[in-house]
């Protein structure tokens, strides 16, 4: 069997990538649960009767030790996620490591930053800070449409997009792969890609398509649609090769589907930008002006 197929983002990321970041998210998320569950006790106490809380009081609220920790964290987080801006626009740091890895930092600081905010405010948000506050939920609920639009868009492993000649080449690439490491001739291909296409009303609109596409995708990515019987049973091949190749001609219909469908996504994606960016200006700006204010009035953490 040749090497393997052309990474596309959204298909495939090398296995040790995948497995860090996950060690990443799950460490950081029992860290947070942890610190959620200390201080508890003490979110969940009404604002006035906070104070009597003496030294969760001094811990907790938002000028705390650590609760002014996770203000600073947190805002650190938010500012570190903007060097996804000047790796992709800038050009001396184009040379800085794959774009795909500066967005999965940006997306890990765009989740962990605002949960931290969020333990920092105490659950309690008021006054001209709670509009950077709900402008900071708006754009990061609103980045996890925009990562899903992002991974219909075929990209290579630097997280580049991939051009309409490019695609082709891949797309004949994995069909001559099929029929190779398959031993498959023109016919049996095409049944098996037919089978293993995926299922989309031809004339849904743009809402159905993408809605389709992640039921696709997750059916992909958790194995949930089987190889008809009668079709494995005409293949004659081990269970594994059977399954790998089940894998790979799905993945290649999701492919040909993303391509189809890669002006309309273009479009939409574009109006996302239009909706996430102006929420991140709004929630910066108001964030500087809140820590300056902080700042002069003589909040200085531990410095
Ligand atoms: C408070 C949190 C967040 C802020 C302030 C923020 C801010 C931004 C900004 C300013 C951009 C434009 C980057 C550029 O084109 O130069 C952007 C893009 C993006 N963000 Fe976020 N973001 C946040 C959270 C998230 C989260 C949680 C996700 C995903 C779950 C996410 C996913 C994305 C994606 C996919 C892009 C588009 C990348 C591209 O077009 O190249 N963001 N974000």
């Amino acid at each position: 069997m040749k090497g393997s197929l052309p990474i596309i983002i959204g298909i495939m990321k090398p296995r040790l990538y995948k497995n860090l970041l996950r060690v990443l998210y799950i460490l950081s998320i029992a860290v947070y649960i942890y610190f959620l569950t200390d201080g508890w006790s003490f979110y969940e106490t009404p604002y006035q009767e906070r104070p009597h809380m003496e030294q969760r009081y001094r811990n907790l609220r938002p000028a705390g030790f650590r609760g002014h920790t996770f203000g600073v964290i947190g805002s650190l987080m938010m500012i570190f996620m903007l060097l996804y801006s000047a790796r992709k626009r800038m050009e001396r740091f184009q040379k800085a490591g794959n774009l795909s890895h500066w967005l999965d930092i940006h997306i890990f600081f765009g989740i962990m930053g605002p949960l931290l905010i969020v333990l920092h405010t105490s659950f309690k948000v008021q006054g001209l800070v709670a509009v950077s506050f709900w402008s900071m939920v708006a754009v990061a609920l609103s980045g996890v449409f925009g990562r899903y639009l992002y991974i219909q868009i075929p990209r290579n492993i630097l997280g580049n997009e991939l051009s309409t000649d490019e695609l082709e080449k891949i797309n004949k690439e994995m069909a001559d792969r099929l029929k190779t490491d398959f031993n498959l001739d023109d016919e049996l291909l095409s049944i098996v890609e037919e089978s293993a296409a995926p299922r989309l009303a031809p004339d849904a609109g743009i809402a159905k398509m993408l809605l389709l596409l992640l039921v696709n995708d997750l059916s992909l990515r958790f194995g949930l649609r089987k190889i008809p019987a009668d079709l494995a049973a005409r293949l004659e091949m081990p269970p594994k090769l059977l399954h790998l190749l089940w894998r790979r001609a799905r993945q290649r219909g999701l492919l040909r589907m993303r391509t189809m469908l890669a002006n309309q996504v273009h479009q939409l994606f574009h109006y996302w930008h239009v909706v996430h960016k102006p929420f991140a200006v709004i929630m910066y700006v108001i964030m500087v002006i809140h820590i300056a204010v902080d700042v002069l009035m003589g909040y200085r953490w531990i410095f």
